[in-house]
């Protein structure tokens, strides 16, 4: 076998992931028995049979370990009519009880907070977590979920964007 290719630059990765559209989703889960939550675009379906989601977090970021330790996390995919909610969770400090003032919440099988109106919230236990790099990833199994009509708030290249049909 040819010798293992080096991994590109890191800076030039971040580019290239830049100019690719992701849903937006606020993950929220429960610490301190209080809810906390975070704004992530890293996470897309693992796999269909049994239903789980993947769901990358900063292992710089609390949420990292405070969600290992709950064991527990909800997926709230954002309308997009929910950018300010977006905005809400893209900064510290997770734990601003005000910050769940902006839309209305309801608590899931663990006690993670759902986000009504979110176009697919999914409450999820964690199967695994694992640190790659950078970052904590969790492949959480699904155990409840709801939809909601909408659109789902999309983020590529720094703006929160809408889907517009061809
Ligand atoms: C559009 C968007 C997507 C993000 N996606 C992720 C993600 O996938 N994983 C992650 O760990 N942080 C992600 N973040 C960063 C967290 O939301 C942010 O670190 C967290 O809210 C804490 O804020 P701080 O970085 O100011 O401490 C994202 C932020 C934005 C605005």
């Amino acid at each position: 076998m040819k010798d293992r290719p080096n991994a590109v630059a890191v800076d030039d990765y971040k580019t290239a992931m830049r100019h690719v559209v992701s849903p937006v989703a606020v993950v929220t889960y429960r610490h301190a028995d209080a809810w906390e939550g975070m704004t992530v675009t890293a996470i897309c379906s693992a796999t269909t049979e049994p239903p789980t989601l993947v769901v990358c977090i900063r292992n710089d970021r609390p949420a990292a370990e405070r969600i290992r330790t709950a064991g527990a996390f909800v997926v709230n995919f954002l309308s997009d009519e929910q950018a300010d909610i977006a905005r809400r969770f893209s900064s510290t400090p997770l734990d601003d009880r005000g910050a769940f003032d902006l839309g209305t919440w309801e608590e899931g099988q663990a006690g993670a907070p759902m986000l009504d109106g979110a176009v697919s919230r999914f409450d999820c236990v964690v199967a695994q977590a694992f640190t790659q790099g950078s970052h904590t990833v969790f492949l959480g199994s699904v155990v409840g979920l709801r939809i909601a009509p909408g659109a789902n708030l999309l983020y590529r290249d720094g703006f929160f964007r809408r889907l517009t049909a061809e």
